[in-house]
């Protein structure tokens, strides 16, 4: 099914890059600089984020506070940001990005670009849309990623990264942020697997997965009209798992556990002392997990 959004269905993947122009034009200490997002975005999507607004107008029009979620999202990828900074000091060369949507890694590192090789992993017909409007950008790329086209529902990695360019024997490092939700648990389960087997010992994966978690009444309600645009937008949740499975799931495929931290981390982390009261307002789970020998 097409990712890429219809009308004013954005789809997941712009509407991500969308919320981080908006924080990087308008925040007066932005989590992450995405100086690249406002190029991937479509012309109607542009002028939303230009406007510093916009937010209120959003929160006035649906009801619905989207900084709550959209700190976890953009707290999550600096989080990898952070841990793919120490991956290339230790002298990893090779970072792949699983669910990579309108991720802008690749195309704002110019510090990195000739350090670190960039792997993007997402549907087909979002990579499309994302090297078109790279095409079309003002901006020169860092360095563009290379494209690996897979649905995580009925497609190995293992199959497509290696013919990609990908050396499986060197160490990598990995992210897989904002997009297990989207996965169900069988294809999740199964690309964990299939990443493990071509991870070097050593190489590591960050990523982010919904929690079943005690929720407070507002949360509740929270997630719950998030979810339901999401579902309407055609890309639902279908995956959350109790924190401790989910340390099994990963034990289980040769995994070692390196961190499990919550949104409490993240805001304690990169959202502390804020004057804009941004902040991660919703349960989310981070992990990072080694390959263990
Ligand atoms: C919310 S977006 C997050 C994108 C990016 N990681 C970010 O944080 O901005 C979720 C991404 O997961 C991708 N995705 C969801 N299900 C997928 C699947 N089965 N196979 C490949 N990509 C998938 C979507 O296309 C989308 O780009």
């Amino acid at each position: 099914m097409a990712k890429t959004g219809d009308g004013d269905n954005l789809g997941t993947a712009e509407g991500a890059v969308l919320g981080r122009a908006s924080h990087t034009l308008h925040a007066e200490n932005p989590v992450l600089r995405d100086t690249w997002a406002i190029e991937l975005l479509g012309e109607a999507s542009r002028a939303v984020a230009r406007d510093p607004e916009s937010d209120a107008k959003v929160l006035a029009a649906s009801g619905i506070d989207f900084r709550l979620i959209l700190a976890v999202g953009i707290g999550s990828l600096r989080y990898a940001e952070d841990e793919v900074e120490r991956a290339v000091e230790r002298g990893v060369d090779q970072y792949v990005i699983l669910g990579a949507g309108f991720d802008t890694f690749a195309l704002r590192r110019n510090d990195l670009a000739d350090r670190i090789r960039v792997f993007e992993v997402d549907f087909p017909d979002v990579q499309s849309l994302k090297r078109d409007r790279i095409d079309a950008a003002e901006a020169t790329p860092a360095q563009r990623p290379t494209f690996v086209p897979v649905d995580f529902e009925t497609m190995k990695i293992s199959d497509a990264l290696p013919a990609a360019g990908f050396d499986p024997t060197r160490p990598s490092i990995w992210s897989w942020m904002n997009t297990i939700p989207y996965v169900t648990v069988e294809a999740t389960e199964a690309t964990l697997s299939d990443v493990r087997t071509l991870m070097a010992p050593g190489s590591r994966l960050c990523l982010n997965y919904q929690g079943k978690v005690p929720l407070t009444e507002a949360q509740a309600e929270y997630l719950g009209k998030i979810g339901l645009t999401t579902s309407e937008g055609g890309e639902p949740w279908v995956s959350s798992w109790l924190p401790e499975s989910f340390e099994e799931v990963v034990a289980e495929r040769g995994f070692r556990l390196i961190e499990h931290a919550t949104e409490d981390d993240l805001n304690a982390r990169y959202y502390a002392g804020r004057s804009d009261g941004m902040h991660a307002g919703v349960p989310s789970r981070l992990v990072t997990i080694e390959a263990s020998d």
